[in-house]
């Protein structure tokens, strides 16, 4: 079953920042829209490198809720990790994501 695992302190990621962390051998993007948390693998279905920052450690662009990758230009929706932008096909797998007792978590 899965179980909600604290990443860090809320006041860490405010809201317009977002950071990656590693969780059981996956990359995760966790994001603060707003002061709502959302999280998605940090991983472009159209390669399978790194989304939420480019190699050179610059955030992607995020435009609305939408994360789009610096190399080709696909777009995923952070809500819910669906492609919204070609040349992707294949959506990110998104995971549940709060804030609670001063903390950022996700449930993995
Ligand atoms: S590597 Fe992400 S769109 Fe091509």
């Amino acid at each position: 079953m899965a179980e909600w695992l604290t990443l860090c302190a809320s006041a860490e990621l405010p809201p317009g920042q977002r950071e990656v962390f590693g969780v059981n051998g996956r990359w995760i993007a966790v994001f603060n829209v707003g002061g709502v948390i959302y999280a998605i693998e940090d991983l472009c279905s159209h390669d399978g490198n790194v989304l939420a920052f480019d190699f050179e450690d610059r955030p992607s662009k995020l435009i609305g809720y939408e994360i789009e990758c610096p190399r080709h230009g696909a777009r995923f929706d952070i809500r819910d990790g669906r492609v919204t932008r070609r040349p992707a096909e294949v959506n990110v797998t998104a995971f549940e994501a709060r804030i609670a007792d001063g903390s950022v978590q996700i449930r993995i």
